[in-house]
């Protein structure tokens, strides 16, 4: 069996993956642009590891012809054309349960941070740790107790965040128009089916929705102009569904109060973005209010392994056994139609 990983990004040996699948033939590739892989690797690929710089679309689908899985290395799958794949019955899985855990404890963290005046601490402290020794200068820090935690997007993350949110004491919210109206496990939360709504009630925004042509923007400047004064944002989602620009104004013009953002647009920055530009040197109105983390939120040396070890058992469940795990483009296959796995390759 070949496997072809076309954007790896890990050091080294693909060692966690051969601890899934064994004797297989790895075939790695550090590319970012898919035609920086070459035509005969895709071509000769049984299964295809993706991490998530590179998309899949059509035209690379059409270089498949062997392949009988790609799987996403991670959660989001918004850079492959799954229905392109299911064209060419290639059931595409994602791996949705590997760093639940650190995503929701990452958007706490940001929140605590920012309610708690780390950033500006650290830095008074770092630039004169007499002078800077003084508790007040922060400008974001509240009670949290009361105070409303939104959640755009209720799903594993989300949920996991607002069980984080409601033991800290936040009046726990959420969007999300895709949930049933009987979902237990939203139970203990309020839900508010108005986004503009919620966004005037929330003294905190936690963004865990997948990006979709519906969510591109969707923190855009009209949301943000709903969101309560001095209110703070926080995406861990997707870079793209937030209008980073918009934020920025907003934060200068005090209608937003700060956020916290692990994922951009563009990742990493141009350096010349007006956002990294802002960071870097931060005018006076930005200072404490922002905090920047390179879409880190997902890890921890745990959730990297049971992310890798996990993408390549998928694999070998599929094309080994069988059994297919995770699949997000099954709604483009024709009803029963989804291939069939089995062993041998
Ligand atoms: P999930 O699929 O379990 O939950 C997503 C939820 O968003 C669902 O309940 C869905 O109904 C809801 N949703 C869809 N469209 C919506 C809309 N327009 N408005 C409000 N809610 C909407 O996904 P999970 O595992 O919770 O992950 C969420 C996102 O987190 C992923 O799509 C991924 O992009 C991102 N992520 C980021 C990581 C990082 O390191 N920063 C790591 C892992 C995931």
């Amino acid at each position: 069996m070949k496997v072809l990983i076309p954007d790896a990004q890990f050091p080294g040996e693909p060692a966690f993956e051969r601890d899934a699948l064994g004797d297989a033939e790895f075939l790695v590739h550090r590319a970012r642009d898919p035609l920086q892989v070459p035509d005969s690797a895709w071509a000769a690929a049984d299964a295809i590891l993706l991490w998530q710089d590179m998309a899949i679309d059509r035209a690379v689908v059409r270089k498949l012809a062997r392949c009988r899985i790609v799987v996403r290395h991670g959660v989001g799958f918004d850079r492959v054309d799954l229905e392109a794949c299911a064209e060419r019955n290639i059931p595409v899985c994602n791996v949705p349960d590997y760093g639940t855990e650190e995503v929701a404890n990452h958007a706490l963290a940001c929140a605590l941070a920012l309610r708690r005046g780390l950033p500006t601490y650290t830095e008074m402290l770092a630039l004169d740790p007499v002078a800077g020794w003084r508790w007040d200068t922060p400008p974001l820090i509240r009670r949290l107790t009361g105070q409303v935690f939104g959640i755009v997007g209720l799903g594993r993350i989300g949920r996991a965040a607002a069980a984080r949110a409601k033991a800290f004491g936040f009046d726990v919210g959420f969007h999300d128009p895709y949930l049933p109206a009987d979902e237990p496990a939203a139970a203990p939360y309020r839900r508010i089916d108005d986004l503009g709504e919620m966004l005037a009630q929330a003294d905190v925004v936690s963004v865990h929705c997948p990006l979709t042509r519906e969510t591109h923007g969707l923190l855009g400047e009209a949301n943000l102009g709903c969101m309560k004064k001095g209110a703070i944002l926080i995406n861990t989602a997707r870079g793209p569904i937030v209008d980073t620009a918009a934020l920025l104004k907003a934060i200068e013009t005090g209608s937003v109060g700060g956020a916290a953002l692990d994922v951009l647009p563009q990742e990493p920055p141009d350096p010349d973005d007006p956002l990294a530009a802002a960071y870097r040197v931060p005018p006076s109105w930005l200072a404490g209010r922002l905090i920047l983390t390179p879409h880190a939120a997902f890890y921890s040396p745990e959730s990297w392994y049971d992310l890798r070890y996990k993408a390549a058992e998928t694999v070998r469940d599929w094309l080994g056994k069988g059994v297919l795990r995770n699949c997000v483009n099954a709604h483009f296959f024709p009803a029963g139609a989804l291939p069939s796995g089995g062993a041998g390759v």
